[in-house]
């Protein structure tokens, strides 16, 4: 039997939703990833605790003109992960928005991670790791600090999910 899981990614843009999918799913990463045009769909088949998942993630554009199809996207969803740049405070405003949005609109399970992204930028980080995750403790989120070009805490951003998701 297999499990069906839609999955949501949500967050300003060029904070590396698509750079995190993309390590996840092709285990790749490039420097000169192109802004997601509307939305993007990957599939990913896999077993995890002796389940058989399919995922079905949806990598929504984070450019404001994209802003009124995110719901389209985030309906049904059964997870969403909620992205800023550890390095642009504004990502970090707006991704506050972004949990407003769902927590009001979204599915009343939808199980919510919130990452900081980027983290190989330490030089240059302007939100710290302590206000990220007070943020997310004050919500009751999970909180992950993510690199897509290290791919540190890549594969766990997802286990990790899944283990929180319905299993039938
Ligand atoms: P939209 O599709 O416009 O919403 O952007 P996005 O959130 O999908 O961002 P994308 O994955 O396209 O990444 C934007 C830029 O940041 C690209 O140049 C990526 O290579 C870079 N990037 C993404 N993640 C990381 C990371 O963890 N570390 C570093 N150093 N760069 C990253
Ligand atoms: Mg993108």
């Amino acid at each position: 039997m297999t499990v069906n899981h839609k999955i949501v990614f949500l967050g300003e843009s060029s904070v590396g939703k698509s750079s995190l999918v993309i390590r996840f799913v092709k285990r790749k990463f490039s420097p000169y990833q192109e802004p997601t045009i509307g939305a993007a769909f990957l599939s990913k088949k896999l077993t995890h605790n002796n389940v058989h998942f399919k995922l079905q993630i949806w990598d929504t554009a984070g450019q404001e003109r994209y802003h009124s199809l995110a719901p389209m996207y985030y309906r049904g969803s059964s997870a969403a992960f909620v992205i800023y740049d550890v390095t642009q405070k504004v990502t970090f405003e707006k991704s506050k928005k972004w949990i407003d949005e769902l927590k009001k609109l979204g599915d009343p399970n939808v199980q919510i991670a919130f990452v900081a992204n980027k983290i190989d930028l330490a030089e240059n980080q302007k939100v710290s790791r302590e206000i990220g995750q007070n943020f997310a403790d004050e919500n009751g989120l999970t909180f992950f600090e993510t690199s897509a070009k290290t791919g540190k805490n890549v594969d766990k951003l997802f286990l990790q999910m899944l283990d929180k998701l319905p299993k039938n």
